[in-house]
């Protein structure tokens, strides 16, 4: 399969897609197996928004990922499944069992009901059967919505909620290291306030003890022992939704993006092989979970259509010890490691000694997910991982753009640390400044925009279009806008400065203040919250939650154990304040409104540069919270 080869083919491709980017994508789409060729490769407008990518074009995208493979590739390994315990069972599934596994249970989905259409709602553990869970959706074009088993149950059942679905998959439960994770008892929960679902199928693969409900759920293990083999792939339209995956806004209701077809699988793909520079025979190792966008693009749909071989791993990076990654590595010859800084630094935070025992000779490429990373990650990374051997390619894109935007090619594109670098071919980044003018030249700090539609880009937020225009297109008029502040270097280099509006990325993932104070709002004894994001060593960014409590709580340890419980039984663990200072008051104004911004130089413990506080209700109440920073 082509690839960019060299710098100067980057840069005479890019010139190309930016002059006439309908050819470009054409051509990128030609190899795949359509049903019925595109009659008009695009039509836009950034003001509804309405984008179509291939319209009139048929097709189904696990044609593309597993059909089309099976002459030329068909013993090969598709996926790798590491399991979280080191001496468990590897299991390797090639590309015809795969095929023959989707089309079963695609099988099963439709014993149960499954329609094209429908909303499935997927929250599994890290094994096979959750990528054959996605694929089988897709193959009957059922829209599938990967919830994070992370998550807790009212988090699931809002999503559930909002995408209205039918069918629910899941598993009695996981592994995460030295901890068993119950899933099906969370789903259960959820359900109580679901009355959409009519049928959940659960995977038997802990020993986790579950009830099952009469006519409602059904064994994964039993319902696929008598189907067929055999599963045509409905034909779909390009533009026919693919799937929704939920992440966090500012406002506290999360918002269900929606990906289509056609545009969505060139995009990742296109992506995929250019960014790694994948060779055939790698075996690329992504360590983001499927419930979240990096899981979907690179650990299932982008590999799978370049037929590759793509590892997936139950356990976390910390266990049996912090060599497990590097472990694993040499175990599975990975080529490709792509990960999170977060994942890095806290690595980095347990020493050499867990890196020295491994090899790491199989590493080609390293790349690097989902926030900034800072010089020192980059670095060590760098040093210790890749041995000065492997580029690093620092990708920047989001859940709402399906697939990487700015990016260097892996030894293609002159890196610099801290830098995503360049914009792939097809993307057309621009910074503006707060009136939405553009800033020309290099050498500009400014707000990132896109100008250009690509195939990957978000088409509506799940039943709220108003919200999808309203976030991302009436901001700045005519321009996709991102949420995130970034530089433009003298070289026109781009490099992330971060979120500007009100969510946070801990650890990589992205978490609406809204939301946690909903759940912290949860505790009877709380009266008010406000959440703001500080810098955090390992997590990029930490939480730091301000409360207003009942006056009656004087046991200060205790409640604020009880608020981490509650945020834990209400969100997930993942969302779990890091620090909780108790106020009398919040520095509002006039209008009741919450002065993050004060909040936010408090957290950083900035407490010289508050700003103007003379807006202030009452600005006594900052001197009482400035006191008891903690
Ligand atoms: C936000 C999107 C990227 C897919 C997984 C996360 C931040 C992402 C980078 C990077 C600096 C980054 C941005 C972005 N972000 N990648 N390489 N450098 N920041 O998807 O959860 O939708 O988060 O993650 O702030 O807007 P997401």
């Amino acid at each position: 399969m082509k690839r960019i080869t060299s710098f100067e083919q980057y840069e005479k491709e890019y010139k190309q897609s930016v002059e006439n980017p309908e050819a470009f994508w054409a051509e990128q789409a030609e190899q795949f197996t359509w049903h019925k060729k595109w009659d008009k490769v695009l039509e836009w407008n950034f003001d509804e928004p309405a984008i179509k990518w291939f319209s009139g074009g048929k097709l189904n995208i696990t044609e593309n990922c597993l059909d089309r493979h099976l002459e030329k590739r068909g013993d090969q390994i598709a996926i790798i499944a590491e399991p979280n315990d080191p001496n468990g069972k590897v299991r390797k599934i090639s590309y015809k069992e795969l095929h023959t596994e989707v089309c079963r249970f695609a099988n099963v989905l439709k014993n149960n009901g499954a329609k094209k259409g429908d909303r499935i709602c997927i929250y599994m553990p890290m094994v096979p059967e959750l990528a054959i869970a996605v694929l089988a959706c897709a193959r009957i074009g059922a829209i599938h919505s990967v919830v994070f088993g992370g998550f807790s149950f009212k988090s699931l059942s809002d999503r559930i909620h909002d995408a209205d679905c039918n069918i629910v998959i899941t598993a009695d439960g996981g592994f995460r290291g030295a901890k068993d994770i119950s899933l099906k008892s969370t789903v259960d929960e959820a359900l109580e306030t679901c009355p959409s679902v009519k049928k959940v199928i659960v995977l038997k693969h802990s020993k986790i003890e579950v009830t099952m409900k009469d006519g409602r759920d059904v064994w994964w293990n039993e319902e696929i022992k008598n189907v067929s083999n055999n599963c045509p792939a409905e034909i779909m339209d390009a533009e026919d939704m693919l799937f929704i995956l939920y992440t966090s806004g500012s406002t506290g209701k999360p918002k269900g993006v929606v990906h289509t077809t056609a545009g969505y699988m060139i995009f990742v793909d296109y992506t995929f092989r250019n960014v790694f520079q994948y060779n055939d025979g790698d075996v690329f190792w992504c360590t983001a979970d499927v419930g979240w966008i990096t899981g979907h693009s690179y650990l299932i749909y982008g590999p799978l259509l370049a037929g590759a071989t793509t590892l997936m791993f139950e356990g976390i990076p910390t266990y049996p010890d912090a060599g497990r990654f590097w472990n694993v590595i040499d175990k599975h010859k990975v080529n490709i490691f792509y990960t999170a800084p977060t994942a890095i630094r806290s690595l980095e935070a347990m020493g050499l000694d867990f890196v020295k025992p491994y090899k790491l000779d199989s590493l080609r490429v390293l790349g690097s997910v989902g926030e900034p990373i800072n010089e020192e990650a980059w670095n060590w990374y760098n040093e210790n991982i890749g041995k000065k051997k492997c580029p690093i390619v620092d990708t920047y894109w989001q859940t709402e753009t399906g697939g990487i935007m700015i990016s260097a090619l892996a030894g293609i594109t002159k890196t610099k640390p801290g830098f995503a670098t360049l914009p792939l071919p097809g993307i057309q980044p621009v910074l503006v400044d707060e009136k939405g003018n553009e800033l020309q030249g290099n050498g500009v700090d400014g707000r990132l925009c896109f100008k250009f539609p690509w195939p990957g880009i978000i088409r509506t937020t799940y039943g709220d279009h108003k919200r999808c225009k309203e976030t991302y297109f009436d901001i700045y008029k005519g321009y996709y806008f991102t949420g995130d502040g970034s530089r433009r270097d003298e070289d026109g280099y781009y490099r992330i400065t971060g979120r500007v509006d009100d969510v946070i990325k801990v650890s990589g993932h992205l978490l609406g203040t809204a939301e946690i104070e909903n759940a912290i709002n949860e505790h009877p004894d709380i009266v008010e919250s406000a959440v703001v994001g500080f810098p955090h060593d390992i997590k990029g960014w930490g939480i730091y939650a301000f409360v207003i409590c009942d006056h009656q709580r004087t046991d200060t340890d205790s409640l604020k154990k009880e608020i981490i419980q509650t945020v834990t039984k209400f969100m997930g663990p993942i969302a779990k304040p890091d620090k909780i200072q108790i106020v009398k008051g919040l520095p509002k104004t006039r209008s009741g409104k919450i002065m993050r911004r004060i909040l936010r130089k408090i957290a950083e413990n900035d407490l010289a540069n508050l700003g103007d506080t003379s807006t202030l209700l009452d600005p006594s109440v900052v001197d009482e919270i400035k006191e008891g920073v903690l």
